[in-house]
């Protein structure tokens, strides 16, 4: 029984099977499980940051390919258009190794966090999505964080090389540890989640 909008806790309940994957580091897997134990309970005050970017006309392109698959990552999809206009909206305008298209080419939606779907400061939930051709700047924040990816898209960890881990596959960012993401010829979208 919880008090949650429907769209939410469905996205939630999706999320929570998407981040446990074998696909992913069992560090990722380690703190998306502290992060849904903190979902179990909502708690939202209110905030909504509902001014949006250019690049949230990506959104719908990005997910295009995964709308009508019977998978998770599908019905992950689906649910994220549903909740299209409840969700927060920001972006980054500082960092370093940026392409020069990256502030208008990239916006992030927050689902359970702050400004968010269900506005909160214990957790983040939520995707980043961004046009194509678009590097994001290098990184780095103290709250560990995983993701999952669903599209074709690079990641990048410290000073490694970059990497794709496959739709449904992901990554985890340790605390404060750099890291950045690209996308090629098609639109990106991941989703993460963050335990603050
Ligand atoms: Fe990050």
């Amino acid at each position: 029984m919880t008090n949650r909008p429907e769209h939410i806790q469905t996205f939630i309940r999706i999320a929570e099977n998407l981040f446990q994957s074998d696909r992913l580091p069992a560090g990722g897997r380690l703190v998306a499980s502290r992060v849904f134990e903190r979902l179990r309970t909502p708690s939202d005050d209110g905030k909504r940051h509902r001014v949006r970017y250019p690049a949230c006309e990506w959104l719908d392109a990005a997910l295009a390919p995964v709308l009508n698959e019977p998978t998770q990552i599908g019905a992950a999809a689906r649910t994220i258009r549903l909740l299209e206009p409840d969700l927060g909206w920001s972006r980054r305008t500082s960092g370093s190794q940026g392409s020069e298209n990256y502030i208008e080419g990239h916006v992030h939606g927050m689902i359970c966090g702050p400004g968010g779907a269900e506005s909160r400061y214990d957790v983040q939930l939520g995707f980043s999505v961004m046009a194509p051709n678009v590097r994001y700047p290098d990184h780095s924040h103290p709250p560990e964080e995983a993701y999952v990816l669903f599209t074709a898209g690079d990641f990048r960890q410290r000073d490694g090389d970059w990497f794709d881990p496959g739709i449904g596959g992901g990554i985890h960012n340790p605390p404060s540890s750099p890291h950045a993401m690209r996308s090629g010829p098609v639109p990106f979208l991941a989703v993460w989640c963050l335990l603050v």
